[in-house]
């Protein structure tokens, strides 16, 4: 199996497609997969393979294939994380069979989508994403897109992560075990490459905070940074399992002071 740290470094946003359709086999594999997803709020999630072509839905960024799995859930508290971290780990599933992916949040007709996913009053649809197999040549709009969300950079290690206060900065040789579940946290995709996450680590506890930027929060969409938590807890507790450190999810603010626009996430507890 994967490493979950070496699937991190490999995954990248797929927006250009060979024109393939997903194999019959694939197809089933992340059927199965997307059926057996849990997350640690305990909120349902429920998954439908979407047809572009035949329900007519527009997503101008993706070119050479028509396969969408979009996502709902119930429009209650932390329905954003909970629906960040069962959607984020599906994206690593499928990146582990050669499936690319890419979260979309915006750039798509949402009104179609909802109407395909038969979205409820009380739901609410997130992101989807597109499925296929990546092109080789990537589109020139991608890049232009990647270009323009500086995509393959992301913020460094000390200034993301923190020790017993935000004053203090986490150097990563001094994070020990939690250099990895932290690296995979910070190679985590997040809306227009924002990268909302902190952390602040506290003997065995990690808590989380959301860095807020203007922008993100629709009625519509929820609160995408949200979204981006839920993304970066589902590579903490994927890669700190691995690491044998037996992370247990705490929901908790521990009320401990912190810059302004930062809000508590959830915590984990480590072995
Ligand atoms: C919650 C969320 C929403 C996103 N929405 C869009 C979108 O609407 N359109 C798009 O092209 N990319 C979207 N992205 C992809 C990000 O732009 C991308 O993850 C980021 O630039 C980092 O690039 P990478 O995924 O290739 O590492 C979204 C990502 C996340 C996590």
């Amino acid at each position: 199996m994967v490493k979950i740290l070496e699937l991190a470094r490999a995954r990248r946003s797929v927006r250009s497609f060979d024109g393939r359709e997903l194999t019959e086999e694939d197809r089933a594999a992340l059927r199965a997969f997307a059926d057996s997803l849990e997350n640690p709020y305990g909120i349902p999630v429920s998954f439908r393979f979407l047809d572009a072509r035949q329900q007519s839905l527009g997503c101008p960024v993706v070119v050479g294939t028509d396969c969408f799995l979009g996502g709902k859930i119930e429009r209650v508290p932390h329905c954003e994380e909970a629906f960040g971290y069962a959607l984020e780990k599906l994206v690593l599933y499928a990146c582990s069979r050669g499936i690319g992916t890419t979260w979309i949040g915006g750039t798509m007709d949402r009104g179609a989508f909802e109407r395909a996913m038969a979205l409820e009053e009380n739901e609410i649809m997130p992101c989807v994403t597109p499925l296929g197999y990546p092109a080789a040549k990537m589109s020139l709009r991608e890049s232009m897109m990647r270009k323009g969300a500086r995509a393959d950079s992301r913020e460094p290690f000390e200034t993301l992560f923190f020790r017993d206060d935000f004053l203090c900065a986490l150097q990563p040789d001094e994070a020990g075990l939690l250099y990895e579940p932290l690296e995979c946290v910070r190679l985590a995709p997040s809306a227009v490459n924002r990268q909302p996450w902190r952390a602040l680590v506290c003997g065995k506890l990690v808590h989380f905070y959301k860095k807020a930027s203007k922008g993100f929060v629709s009625a519509a969409a929820g609160d995408l940074q949200k979204v981006d938590l839920g993304i970066a807890l589902c590579h903490f507790e994927l890669c700190a399992g691995e690491c044998g450190l037996a992370p247990r999810f705490v929901l908790k603010d521990p009320g401990l002071p912190c810059p302004d626009g930062f809000s508590y996430i959830a915590s984990y507890e480590i072995a």
